[in-house]
């Protein structure tokens, strides 16, 4: 296993392993170590969880149990525009599919994924406590309300002539 691991890898395992020095091998410091992982990279990476896993002595299938529960962590790296729409009850009444599915359409990506140049990710998020501003979406910590498909095309407009 050691040597089909990548550069990458074997930092992501150093660094990790640097984590968990922090931590006894005690399954109820998961999500304080995942937490310490999403701060570092943005996500957990896959190798990441494998460490974990080896330190805590859990399967991989309750670390991504956890990792997909909780929506503060993340199993992909987000662009560096992250578009969020939210689909929660308010927003979705007043159109927010229709938001979500024009991200989709323009950037070519799904919600979770990044553009291959790393500059957008779409997530999908359920209430961000704006819901007056109905349908909201978000860019990062901006939050766009009582937003129309074509402002949202006009918001990637802009970042997509960004750097
Ligand atoms: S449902 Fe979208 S902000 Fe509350």
């Amino acid at each position: 296993m050691e040597e089909k691991m990548n550069c990458m890898d074997k930092k992501v395992r150093e660094e990790t392993k640097e984590i968990l020095k922090k931590y006894p091998p005690e399954k109820d410091r998961l999500i304080g170590i995942l937490n310490d992982v999403q701060e570092k990279y943005g996500y957990i990476p896959k190798q990441a969880q494998l460490t974990i896993s080896e330190h805590l002595n859990i399967p991989m299938a309750e670390i991504y149990g956890v990792i997909t529960f909780y929506s503060r962590f993340t199993l992909q790296p987000k662009g560096k525009y992250n578009i969020s729409i939210c689909l929660g009850t308010a927003c979705f009444v007043k159109g927010s599919q229709s938001l979500l599915d024009r991200a989709k359409e323009r950037l070519g990506i799904e919600s979770g994924e990044v553009t291959p140049d790393g500059k957008f990710s779409i997530d999908e998020v359920r209430c961000v406590g704006a819901c007056g501003l109905a349908p909201v979406f978000m860019v990062n910590e901006e939050v766009y309300g009582k937003a129309t498909v074509k402002q949202l095309d006009e918001v990637i407009d802009k970042y997509q002539k960004e750097n």
